[in-house]
């Protein structure tokens, strides 16, 4: 299992550039399955979601490559493809739902167990299931799979989903792209990354209308072609570098990702008295170390435009060391900050409380040895350990690739003192005691 050892104490200087965002890619390469033409996606991270995503890919009859930083699919006739998804590609990460539409409208039939990803509290899949089968799916769930079948073309429907869903309004509209007439749908999820699918869709010939808004209209059975495609750069990497910025001191530059995809964190930041200038798709963040931010926030993560869940942790890691107490709730998952006891044993009070994390503030960080819990958490941690006094180890049991490419050299570069040890060189150092 790889460390990660994190001395804190340095100041953070520099300019840094999120790579393509995680939850762009990982569905565009889902997506990719319904083209009738080569796709190429631009500057996409080397996580390992992306290289599970091209093992199920390649499981399922496709044909997906990197070539540098780029991912690059291949069409596949139906006939060559296969529904059945491998448990242990499925069970690798959560982002194995994506691949329930495509997979349904081109093969005809997909299998999909359990799927995998962080353990944030129940995550079910009844809207994904209930959308299809509204559309005319026939939905088998047996014992933690699922089976679904169609049996003619699915049928473009007038779909409410019973909250907004990122993943099921992705499902939904892969689905209806492939649907005979007309689809709406209703209480969509508005995230950036589904107006990214949904942009992606429509380059390669789908007709969407409404993106960005809780309804959306899609004109099904168009052929779709390929292209060459930049997806979104990932904003919630942009809030982890300006939360590491937060937490250690100094003055850095987020570049190439409009401040507008991560408004509430910055906004959140300002208000810590964190000095935030913002210009087109540059963001420049000043901290002095020597003075507390200020505390006595109250946060809410829930859907877009809201503060994100997935910046909720790193929020909280912010908050630590601030001169008041804070609350973080977050409506959208029942275990997000699972993070807590890593905060703790740093010297942290905070407890969790069910979807709320309270804060006393006011802490002197110390480096301990903590152990990521999941990929935002883990992140968390590491930020948090760059304002700790010491030397944190922090045991990553493959959560922080999972969604960020390099971050422990992504802040190395910015002056952290922050490097990943693997298994080998620990043993090796232990013999030599
Ligand atoms: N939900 C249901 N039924 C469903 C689908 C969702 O009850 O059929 C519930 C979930 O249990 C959750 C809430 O709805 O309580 C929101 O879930 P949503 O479907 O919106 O999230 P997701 O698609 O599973 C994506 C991101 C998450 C991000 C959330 C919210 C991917 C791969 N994951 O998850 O990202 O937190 O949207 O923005 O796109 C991460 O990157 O670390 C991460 C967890």
């Amino acid at each position: 299992m790889q460390t990660i050892t994190i001395t804190g104490g340095q100041t953070l200087h520099g300019t840094i550039r999120p790579a393509a965002a995680k939850n762009s890619v990982l569905p565009l390469l889902a997506a990719t399955l319904l083209c009738g033409a080569p796709c190429c996606l631009r500057n996409a991270p080397e996580l390992s979601d992306v290289d599970t995503s091209l093992a199920l890919l390649q499981a399922v009859g496709a044909k997906a490559v990197r070539h540098g930083p780029d991912l690059c699919t291949l069409p596949v006739a139906a006939a060559d493809l296969c529904g059945e998804i491998p448990p242990h590609l499925a069970g690798a990460m959560r982002s194995s739902v994506f691949y329930l539409a495509p997979l349904l409208c081109r093969a005809g039939m997909v299998r999909l167990p359990l799927p995998g990803g962080c353990r944030l509290g129940p995550r079910p899949v009844d809207i994904h299931l209930a959308g299809l089968a509204a559309m005319g799916a026939r939905v088998e769930l047996e014992g933690e799979a699922v089976t679904l079948r169609r049996f003619g073309p699915l049928q473009g429907v007038d779909f409410t989903l019973r909250l907004p869903s990122v993943g099921a309004t992705m499902t939904l509209l892969m689905a209806a792209c492939c649907a005979m007439g007309t689809t709406v749908l209703r209480g969509a999820a508005c995230e950036p990354e589904v107006c990214d699918l949904a942009r992606f869709l429509r380059a390669c010939g789908a007709q969407i209308t409404g993106e960005g808004t809780p309804v959306l209209v899609i004109q099904g059975r168009r052929a779709l072609s390929g292209v060459a495609y930049e997806p979104l750069p990932d904003r919630i990497a942009a809030a982890t570098y300006a939360a590491a910025v937060a937490a250690a001191g100094g003055q850095i530059t987020v570049e190439g990702c409009a401040p507008v995809y991560y408004q509430a964190f910055l906004q959140f930041l300002t208000e810590c008295g964190v000095v935030v200038e913002k210009s087109d798709a540059l963001v420049t963040l000043a901290r002095d170390p020597a003075r507390r931010l200020h505390g006595g926030q109250h946060l809410f993560a829930n859907a877009w435009p809201a503060f994100a869940t997935d910046t909720a942790p790193l929020a909280a890691a912010v908050l630590l060391e601030a001169d008041a107490p804070s609350e973080i709730y977050d409506h959208l998952f029942a275990n997000r900050f699972a993070c807590a006891t890593g905060f703790a044993a740093m010297g942290a009070d905070c407890r969790a409380a069910g979807r709320m994390l309270h804060i006393a503030g006011g802490a002197n960080l110390q480096a301990a040895a903590v152990t990521a819990p999941d990929l935002r958490g883990g992140a968390a941690l590491l930020v948090a350990a760059l304002a700790a006094q010491g030397t944190t180890v922090l045991r990553d049991p493959g959560h922080i690739r999972r969604g960020y490419a390099h971050l422990p050299a992504d802040v190395a570069g910015l002056g952290a003192q922050c490097a990943v040890q693997s298994q080998a060189v620990q043993e090796s150092r232990k013999q030599s005691i």
